[in-house]
C-alpha cells in the first residue's frame, strides 16, 4: 500500500492530464509541522497552466478531491494539505506486514536475474584490511538488497592469489620458513617471511632474480611452486574464513585472480582482432584518451599481465556464465581510476554490456581522521576488534540483564553486528572514524539500539502470552505516536527501492534506526498491554515492528537476538 501514490491518483482525477500521476508524485512533499497533515500539494505549478491563482486553484481542487484514504483536506492559500485517514490505512498496512512477514517489501525487479558482486577481495598471505571488511559486509548487504528486488545475487570473493609477490614467498619460505609456524599463524607467519625477503633483498639483489625465477616456475606449472602456493592459499584462506564465519557471511565463489591464467591469452587475442592494442615502449597497452583517462596497461614488457588484465577476463567470464542484468564491485574509492579504465577498455572491445557494471566505491576507516596504515606496521587485525566489541557487549550485557540465558552468544551477536551496523550506517562514500565504546552503546543511533529495541518488542509479546498474531483486517490506531511507526513500516517498498537505485545500504541502516526510535516513543507513550478493544490492533504493531526490524537488521547482515 502506497497512501502518497492513493492521494496522487485523487488529485490527478482532478486536475486532468495535465499532469501525469508520476509528476503529481514527486511535486508532494511532506509539511513541516504534523498539524499540517500527512501530505501536501503546492498548487504553484498548476499556476500557468490553468492561468489561475495557486490560492484559487488550491481552493477548487480542495472542494472536489476526495480518496477512502483521506479524511480531510485543509486548504491553506496555494497549499492543499491532505489528512490520512489513519484507520483505515494502519489496518491496510499491518494487515499486509503480517501477511507478508519476512517477505514484506520484496518485488519481482529483477526476474531472477543474476547479479555478481564482487567482494572482499583480500590478498593471500597478508592480513585482510579494515577496508576488505568494509567491502565484505557492503557487498553482503548489496547481495540482500539486490535479492529482495528479485534478483540473484552471485557473491564473489575476487581472492588476490596471484603475482610475482608469490615468487618471493616461496623463495622466503624456503630459505626461513617453518611449515609448523605457518600452520599455527599463516597469515602473520607469511607476511614475516613476506617482510623478510624485502629486508634482506636490498643487501642482497640475488634474491630477487630468485623471486622472479620461482615465479616464473609456478606460471609454467613446476609441481614444487604449484605445491606450495595452493598450500599459501588454502592456510590464508582458513583464517579469511575465521572471520567470514564471524560476520556469518558466505561466498558462492571464490574465483580469484588466478582462476584466470588460462583465460588471459583470449583476452589479448580479443584484444588484438579489435586493433586495439598499441605497443609503447615494449608494453601493451589499450590508448584510453578518448576517455580522458590514462592508457590501460595489459601486458609489460617482459610478457607479464597485470590486474586490469585480469578484471578483463574476469568481466567477460562473469558476462558468458551469470549473462548478468548487472556486475557490482563492492571496492574502495581508490580504485576508481581502475575501474573506470575496465569499462572503457571493455567499450572500445565493443561490449555494451560494460554499461551494466558498477564500481560501488567506499571510503576509509579512520582514527584521529587519518588513514590506519598497514605498512606502519599498525595493522589492525579484524579478530581484534571483533573481539573488542563482544567483550565491550558482554560487559554491557552483564550491567543490564546478569541472568540473561546464553549471554555469550548474544554478545557475539551485539559486538559483531555493532561493528556491521556502524559500517553500513554511514553513506558509504564517507570517510569514518570509530571507537568500539561509541559503536557498543545500547543507546543512540547503534545497531545494538535497534537490535535492544526489537529485543523490547519481543519481551512485550511474551508478555502478553501470544504465540503469534493473526492476520486480521481491523487493527486500526489512530495516535499520533502509532502513526509515525506505521508511515515507516508502509514507506519499505520505496525505502528499498532507494537503497537498491543508489546502491546505498546507509538508508536501510536508517530505516532501521527511524523505526526502532519510533517505536520507543511510541512504547513511552501508549499502554501496550492494558485490556482494552485497541490491545490485538497495538500487539499487531509490536509484532510488525519486531519482524521489520529483525528484517533490515538480516538484510544488513546483522543478528537479532530474541532477548538481550
Ligand atoms: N585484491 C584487491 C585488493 O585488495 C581487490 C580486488 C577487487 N576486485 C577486483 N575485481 N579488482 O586491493
Amino acid at each position: 500500500m502506497n497512501y502518497k501514490l492513493k492521494v496522487a491518483e485523487a488529485l490527478h482525477e482532478q486536475i486532468g492530464d495535465s499532469l501525469t500521476i508520476e509528476e503529481i508524485l514527486t511535486l508532494l512533499e511532506k509539511p513541516k509541522q504534523a498539524s499540517h497533515g500527512d501530505i501536501a500539494f503546492p498548487a504553484f505549478s498548476l499556476a500557468k497552466l490553468f492561468r489561475k491563482a495557486p490560492q484559487q486553484i488550491a481552493a477548487e481542487i480542495g472542494e472536489n478531491v476526495s480518496s477512502p484514504y483521506v479524511e480531510k483536506i485543509e486548504v491553506v492559500g496555494p497549499y492543499l494539505n491532505f489528512f490520512l485517514d489513519k484507520k483505515l490505512i494502519s489496518s491496510q498496512v499491518l494487515k499486509e506486514m503480517l501477511e507478508a512477514g519476512t517477505e514484506y517489501g520484496n518485488t519481482n525487479l529483477g526476474d531472477h536475474r543474476n547479479v555478481p558482486i564482487d567482494m572482499s577481495s583480500p590478498n593471500i598471505a597478508k592480513p585482510i584490511s579494515l577496508g576488505h571488511l568494509r567491502s565484505t559486509v557492503i557487498g553482503n548487504a548489496l547481495a540482500n538488497i539486490v535479492e529482495k528486488m528479485g534478483y540473484q545475487p552471485v557473491k564473489i570473493n575476487h581472492l588476490g592469489d596471484w603475482g610475482t609477490q608469490f615468487g618471493k614467498l616461496i623463495v622466503a619460505y624456503q630459505l626461513w620458513g617453518s611449515e609448523e609456524a605457518v600452520r599455527a599463524n599463516p597469515i602473520q607467519e607469511l607476511l614475516k617471511l613476506y617482510v623478510r625477503f624485502h629486508e634482506e633483498s636490498e643487501k642482497n639483489p640475488e634474491l630477487d632474480e630468485q623471486g622472479r625465477e620461482w615465479f616464473k616456475k609456478l606460471e609454467d606449472g613446476d609441481e614444487k611452486a604449484t605445491e606450495l602456493w595452493k598450500w599459501f592459499r588454502s592456510e590464508s584462506l582458513k583464517e579469511f574464513n575465521q572471520i567470514y564465519d564471524r560476520l556469518n557471511i558466505t561466498f558462492d565463489s571464490y574465483n580469484g585472480e588466478a582462476f584466470y591464467n588460462d583465460k588471459m591469452q583470449e583476452v589479448i587475442d580479443l584484444l588484438e582482432e579489435k586493433n586495439i592494442l598499441t605497443v609503447d615502449r615494449g608494453a601493451t597497452i589499450v590508448d584510453l584518451e578518448k576517455y580522458n583517462l590514462n592508457p590501460a596497461l595489459i601486458k609489460k614488457s617482459d610478457g607479464a599481465t597485470l590486474y586490469i588484465t585480469r578484471d578483463l577476463a574476469a568481466a567477460i567470464y562473469r558476462k558468458r556464465t551469470y549473462d548478468f542484468a548487472m556486475s557490482l564491485y563492492a571496492v574502495g574509492n581508490e580504485q576508481a581510476n581502475h575501474f573506470k579504465q575496465l569499462k572503457a577498455v571493455l567499450k572500445e572491445m565493443g561490449y555494451d554490456w560494460s554499461d551494466d557494471m558498477h564500481h560501488i566505491p567506499f571510503g576509509l576507516i579512520t582514527q584521529g581522521g587519518k588513514k590506519l596504515s598497514t605498512r606502519k606496521g599498525k595493522i589492525v587485525l579484524l579478530n581484534e576488534v571483533l573481539d573488542d566489541a563482544v567483550a565491550t557487549a558482554l560487559k554491557q550485557i552483564e550491567a543490564k540483564n546478569p541472568d540473561l540465558p546464553n549471554k555469550e552468544k548474544v554478545a557475539d551477536q551485539v559486538g559483531v553486528g555493532a561493528v556491521i551496523f556502524h559500517d553500513l550506517k554511514n553513506e558509504r562514500v564517507n570517510n569514518f572514524d570509530f571507537t568500539i565504546e561509541e559503536i557498543v552503546q545500547f543507546e543512540g543511533e547503534t545497531g545494538p539500539y535497534v537490535q535492544y529495541t526489537r529485543a523490547r518488542a519481543m519481551s512485550i509479546l511474551r508478555k502478553a502470552e501470544i504465540n503469534e498474531v493473526p492476520v486480521a483486517d481491523n487493527y486500526s490506531l489512530t495516535d499520533d505516536y502509532s502513526w509515525e511507526v506505521i508511515k515507516l513500516i508502509q514507506e519499505y517498498d520505496q525505502t528499498l527501492r532507494r537503497a537498491f537505485e543508489k546502491f546505498e545500504p546507509s538508508v536501510i541502516a536508517k530505516h532501521a534506526l527511524h523505526l526502532a526510535q519510533a517505536f520507543n516513543k511510541y512504547y513511552a507513550n501508549s499502554r501496550v498491554l492494558v485490556e482494552d478493544e485497541e490491545k490485538p490492533a497495538r500487539l499487531a504493531l509490536v509484532k510488525a515492528v519486531a519482524d521489520l526490524l529483525k528484517e533490515d537488521l538480516r538484510i544488513l547482515g546483522v543478528e537479532a537476538p530474541d532477548q538481550m
